[in-house]
């Protein structure tokens, strides 16, 4: 078992994150906590009674809290933090309507998460993502490499489902990428996609055609806003709690995987001083290191002007 996690918000996204996280069996302990009251005790309750039938050790510890920080104690010693309070979209909502609303929400969440859990490695996943994620790093006055956002593993696997059911082949078979930002500068990076057929590994660009590829780029780009149009009650939190738990479980087990993740870039592709949708090795510090590989002058550009974007609103944001 390794160590103690906290998902604080236990709406949709926060408790699935919470159940894949304790389904893992890693964890001794599996903090959920919501400002509803008896929410997360609740579903604490209903999760731990889960384990005989799944077979699974790890607590689940559920803890309804107040904005001014009560019942934040529950949340000490704990190793990873996914913050996914927030409000969700609804249909016809862009990520970008929610930021006030969020910003205040994220704020006051990740000044307690410094409060009682200082040594933790936080992993933000609410909306808008790469803004969130500064403004978490500036409120908990944690080092960049503690405080990364979940979007990229998410951005990935749509677009690895997308290419694979396009294909009529297993999703094992697909290797994408998305870099950029968790939005409309999503930057998906074509010379990074292959596909593997009759066992041989082709590039994307053998097995699509472009106007196919670009289809499918237009599809993942727009991922979330089609399962909200069709949930119309809330977004997508199955593929998104997968992502964030994958990344909490890489970071708890020192992996050194390599995942697509927002964190704090520092003059790779020439991009300094913003959070942005990268490949970075993960480990018990958080980001180990951005691993840049290298890309096209066109993926590039569009770095760029991703990172540009999410560094204007990140301004504001700060500002609020
Ligand atoms: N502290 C703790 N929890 C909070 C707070 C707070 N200050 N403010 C709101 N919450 C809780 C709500 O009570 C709710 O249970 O956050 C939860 C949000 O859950 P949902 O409305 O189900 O939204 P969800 O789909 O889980 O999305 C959460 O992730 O993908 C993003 O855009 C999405 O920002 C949203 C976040």
């Amino acid at each position: 078992m390794a160590g103690k996690a906290a998902v604080i918000g236990a709406g949709f996204y926060g408790s699935t994150t919470a159940l894949r996280l304790a389904e893992f069996d890693l964890f001794d302990e599996v903090v959920l906590t919501d400002i509803r009251d008896g929410w997360s005790e609740g579903l604490a309750l209903d999760l731990n009674s889960s384990r005989p039938i799944i077979g699974f050790e790890t607590q689940l510890t559920g803890k309804t809290t107040t904005p001014d920080g009560q019942g934040y104690e529950v949340i000490e010693g704990s190793d990873v933090v996914i913050i996914t309070a927030g409000l969700p979209r609804k249909p016809g909502m862009s990520r970008m309507d929610l930021l006030e609303v969020n910003a205040k929400i994220v704020r006051g969440v990740a000044e307690k998460v410094a409060a009682f859990a200082p040594d933790a490695v936080v992993i933000v996943v609410s909306n808008p993502l790469d803004e969130m994620t500064r403004l978490a790093q500036i409120a908990t006055g944690f080092p960049h490499a503690r405080v990364m956002g979940q979007a990229g593993m998410l951005d990935t696997a749509r677009f690895s489902f997308f290419v694979a059911e396009k294909l009529g082949i297993p999703v094992r078979d697909v290797t994408t990428l998305t870099l950029g930002s968790h939005g409309d500068t999503m930057v998906p990076i074509p010379s990074a996609c292959s596909v593997r057929i009759d066992g041989a590994a082709r590039p994307l660009a053998a097995a699509l055609s472009s106007a196919d590829i670009e289809a499918l780029v237009k599809r993942t780009r727009a991922g979330g806003a089609e399962v909200l149009a069709l949930l119309k009650t809330g977004s997508a939190y199955y593929a998104p709690s997968a992502a964030a738990a994958a990344m909490a479980k890489a970071v708890a087990t020192d992996s050194g995987e390599v995942m697509p993740v927002c964190a704090w870039v520092t003059g790779q592709y020439g991009i300094t001083d913003v959070y942005l949708g990268v490949e970075a090795k993960l480990g018990k510090s958080g980001v180990v290191e951005i691993v840049e590989r290298s890309l096209t002058d066109d993926e590039v550009t569009q770095l760029h002007e991703a990172a540009e974007a999410v560094r204007a609103k990140s301004e504001d944001v700060v500002a609020m």
